[in-house]
Parts: C-alpha cells; structure tokens; sequence
C-alpha cells in the first residue's frame, strides 16, 4: 500500500471534519480530502483535480502558523486530520507537528510522511538521491521520547514509510521542553546515523492490519463528546494497541 492510499483510507474511516497539510505540491494529497482544508506550500503548483473547499497558502508552514487566525478558513477551528509533508528536514518536521498538534483534540490523527528511509543517503539532510526522505524520521523519534502521552506507531507503506500519532495533546500549545538540546542533536552532518529499526521497519506496521483496528471508525463519535480523552481514543484501539 502506498502513502496515498493509506491516507486515502484514513480519509474514509475517520471522516474528519477538517483536513490540513504542510507540503502540498501538484496537490495529489490533497485532491483525497471531501472536507474544508488547508494546503500549504511556498512553491505549491496544482495538477490534481481538488474536490474540496481549500484554502491554499503560497508560504511556509512556519509563517502560516504564526499568523493571528491561521484557520480562519475553516468552519470549525480544529484540526481532525492532518498530513505532515513539507520540507524534508527533521526541526521543520517536528515543528509543523506542534503547530497542528495546537488545534487538535485527542481524537484527531496526525500522519507525517517519509519516516522510514530506505537508506542513509536518502535520509540525508542535504539532497543528493532522486527519492529524498531527508531525516524527519528523527521527528517521529523526539515524539517518541519527550511525549509519552502520544501513541506513536511507524507504518511499512510504500515508498518511505509514515508515522501515525494518536491521542495528540493541544495543551502542549507547541511547547517541546528538551527542544533546544534536541535541535543540537538533529543537526548532525551528514552521513546520518540512521537506527537500524527505522532503516529495517522492523516495528513498522502493517498498514492493511493497523487500517482494519475498529479504532478508527469510532472517532467520529468520540469526537463529538465533550469529554473525549487519550484514554478513551487508546481503549478503542485496544484491538491492535
Ligand atoms: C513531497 S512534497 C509534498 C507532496 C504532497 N503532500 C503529496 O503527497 O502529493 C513537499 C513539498 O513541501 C514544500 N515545502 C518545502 N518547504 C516547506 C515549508 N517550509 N513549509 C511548507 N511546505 C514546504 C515543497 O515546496 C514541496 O512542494
């Protein structure tokens, strides 16, 4: 299964209300979503055929999320799905993360792409393959470590991977304490001291598996109680968790 056919997928269980995405390009994302959204993408050159109600931001992620009301275009100010795909380099990454996780309830579902590179060239941080995945992969392994209020789970689809992030927690309000000593870290040259987990998906999962969990269609109405918390979202994953 390829990223856009697991994301197409997740589209059809979860029915967001809103969808969102950093890196939006010819548009192939963001053509699968039915819903009002936000593409945003300094250098965005659309081909696709869109089929939703989209706002699209010629600017980078990390302007657009400083922006007063960056929802604005929305009807309902939260994010239900989001798709991380802008640039290809972990502190942007992780950066676009924390920005989205800010408009998120817990039973809303961030997908970043490219977390699993098949080698340590295409995980460079300068690009010098055809496929690049650069290393955001290390993003989904900060989420990892500093949060464990997040249910992290790295996904085999083709060509280079994704990760899925549960239970996202808005109170975090784009806050990563450890940041810094972190950021220090990710900016190492290259070549990039990929984890042999990430390189050999040996945690990954099978995406056909985790879409048949009967978590994923009980969003929607969880998402409509206003006391919906990490707690209830991971009970009803408790068929694959
Ligand atoms: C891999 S492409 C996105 C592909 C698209 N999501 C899809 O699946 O069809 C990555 C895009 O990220 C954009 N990009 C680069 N830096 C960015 C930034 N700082 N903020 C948002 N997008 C950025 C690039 O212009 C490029 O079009």
């Amino acid at each position: 299964m390829n990223r856009h056919e697991f994301l197409r997928a997740l589209h059809r269980l979860v029915r967001p209300r809103t969808y969102l995405e950093t890196g939006t390009a010819t548009g192939q994302s963001i053509a699968l979503s039915r819903v009002p959204s936000i593409g945003i993408d300094p250098q965005f050159s659309i081909t696709a055929e869109l089929f939703a109600d989209v706002h699209l931001a010629r600017t980078t992620s990390d302007e657009f999320f400083a922006r007063k009301n960056p929802l604005a275009h929305l009807p309902k100010k939260v994010l239900d799905l989001a798709f991380v795909d802008g640039m290809h380099l972990s502190e942007y990454a992780l950066r676009d993360y924390l920005a989205v996780e800010r408009f998120t309830t817990p039973a809303s579902v961030v997908v970043f792409d490219d977390m699993l590179p098949r080698s340590v060239d295409e995980a460079a941080r300068h690009r010098h393959t055809r496929f690049w995945t650069g290393d955001v992969y290390k993003a989904g392994l900060a989420l990892r470590e500093f949060c464990p209020d997040l249910t992290v789970l790295e996904v085999d689809t083709q060509p280079t991977g994704v990760v899925v992030v549960l239970t996202p927690n808005a109170a975090r309000d784009g806050i990563l304490p450890g940041y810094d000593d972190w950021l220090d870290v990710a900016m190492a040259p290259d070549p990039q001291d990929v984890p042999a987990e990430i390189l050999s998906r040996s945690r990954a999962w099978d995406p056909e598996k985790l879409l048949a969990s009967k978590g994923w269609r009980a969003l929607p109405k969880l998402r409509r109680s206003k006391k919906v918390d990490a707690a209830a979202v991971r009970a009803a994953f408790d068929d694959v968790l």
